[in-house]
């Protein structure tokens, strides 16, 4: 197994971020494994859950890559085996469950097998933002999941369809969804930098979300295409915070019967969520108690399945087209971890390599 020192990235309950190396090894509960984190993968969760949602006194992160260390003898994953996957979120989410750490825990259906045409830098980037996608597409849209195993002559084209930030990794993942069960057109926001690659990827026009004739533009293109009115629109950027004013997503969508979503909570529209198999409590920050989110077990799997689906034709008609690695110094890494958390400066979905070198120094509560 190599060195069994475990460096990790902590949240305490101040909300103040350091760098921990005296956790040891964490145990598994049934039906959980132990891996050897290979790469974890980081979301802007990583560090908004301790902010936002009284997510704290935990390792950070979710998404991971690694190789199986033990498993309970009747396990279908063996140790020496390479795995990736995400690990659960909750109030009081224990500290195994952190994938910013070299050692890590993950419930034996949180995870699957990496296919030889998966590299472990991808693998480790995929599952939280496929499952957020595939909640969107196939749950709160209700599109059809057997159409993923269609051909295109064999769609049904489910109409328009309007993805708002179309180059965070949630938009990308549901992007490739969007085009795979045959939604034509497709029109995305993102910076122009990003164009030439989200049209490869299946969008049929693209805008940039920071033009002043955005919404005027994208409303003119929907008329052009004649293909009728949206009838999906999901915000996948979740950038502005004002829940009083229209969104610039909602002001392009012109019919009351279009189907929206918005990745972040947003008052009169609905947000995906990419663990649906169990309850969910969060404590909102300035409110006065917990609420939970009760689990929806069928919307999980059917998640699961597209997820699967994902992974089966990765490199194919689905790929995360822009993933780096950060360093491996522990501090540089808990800095890019907290850099991510404010959405902007992200090009594409960033992954640390483990082991992680030891720093010493806390980051300030932000
Ligand atoms: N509900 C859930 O379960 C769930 C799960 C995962 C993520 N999320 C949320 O989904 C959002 C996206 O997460 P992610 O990990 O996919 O993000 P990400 O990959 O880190 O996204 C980075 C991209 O955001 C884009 N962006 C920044 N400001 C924007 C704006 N004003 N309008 C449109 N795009 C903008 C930039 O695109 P350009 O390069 O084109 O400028 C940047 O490249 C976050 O708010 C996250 O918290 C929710």
């Amino acid at each position: 197994m190599g060195s069994r020192r475990n460096i990790a990235l902590y949240v305490n309950e101040a909300c103040s971020f350091e760098v921990r190396d005296d956790l040891g090894i964490p145990e598994c509960g049934e039906k959980e494994i132990l891996v050897q984190t290979v790469y974890s993968g980081v979301n802007p969760a990583d560090v908004v859950h301790s902010l936002q949602l009284g997510i704290r006194s935990t390792v950070l992160g979710y998404d991971f890559s690694g190789k199986v260390v033990s498993s309970a003898s009747n396990s279908k994953f063996k140790p020496g085996q390479f795995v990736a996957g995400y690990t659960p979120t909750s109030l009081g989410r224990p500290i195994k469950y952190g994938t910013h750490q070299d050692f890590l825990v993950c419930p034996e259906d949180m995870c699957f097998t990496v296919p030889d045409h998966i590299p472990m830098s991808h693998a480790a980037g995929l599952t939280t933002v496929a499952m957020t996608a595939a909640d969107v597409v196939f749950n709160l849209f209700k599109l059809p999941l057997q159409s993923l195993h269609q051909t295109l002559a064999e769609h049904n084209n489910p109409g328009p369809f309007l993805i708002w930030g179309a180059s965070t990794s949630v938009g990308i993942c549901t992007l490739q969804f969007a085009k795979a069960i045959g939604c034509e057109p497709i029109f995305v926001t993102a910076s122009a930098s990003r164009h030439s690659e989200l049209l490869e990827l299946g969008a049929s026009k693209c805008f940039d979300y920071a033009s002043p004739t955005v919404v005027s533009d994208v409303k003119a293109a929907v008329r052009d295409m004649a293909k009728g009115n949206l009838r999906y629109a999901l915000d996948a950027a979740g950038r502005e915070p004002d829940s009083s004013v229209p969104s610039l997503l909602e002001q392009c969508v012109e019919d009351a019967r279009t189907e929206t979503a918005c990745v972040i909570f947003r008052a009169g529209t609905r947000m995906p969520l990419a663990v649906r198999h169990m309850d969910v409590t969060f404590h909102l920050k300035g409110t006065p108690h917990p609420f939970v989110i009760p689990a929806s077990p069928d919307d999980h799997w059917r998640a699961w399945e597209a997820l699967h689906w994902a992974v089966t034709n990765y490199n194919r008609t689905f790929k995360l087209p822009w993933v780096r690695e950060c360093s491996n110094n522990a501090r540089d890494a808990l800095e890019e971890v907290i850099a991510i958390a404010t959405l902007g400066k992200g090009a594409g979905k960033v992954v640390i390599k483990h082991p992680l070198l030891m720093s010493e120094h806390a980051i300030d509560p932000l």
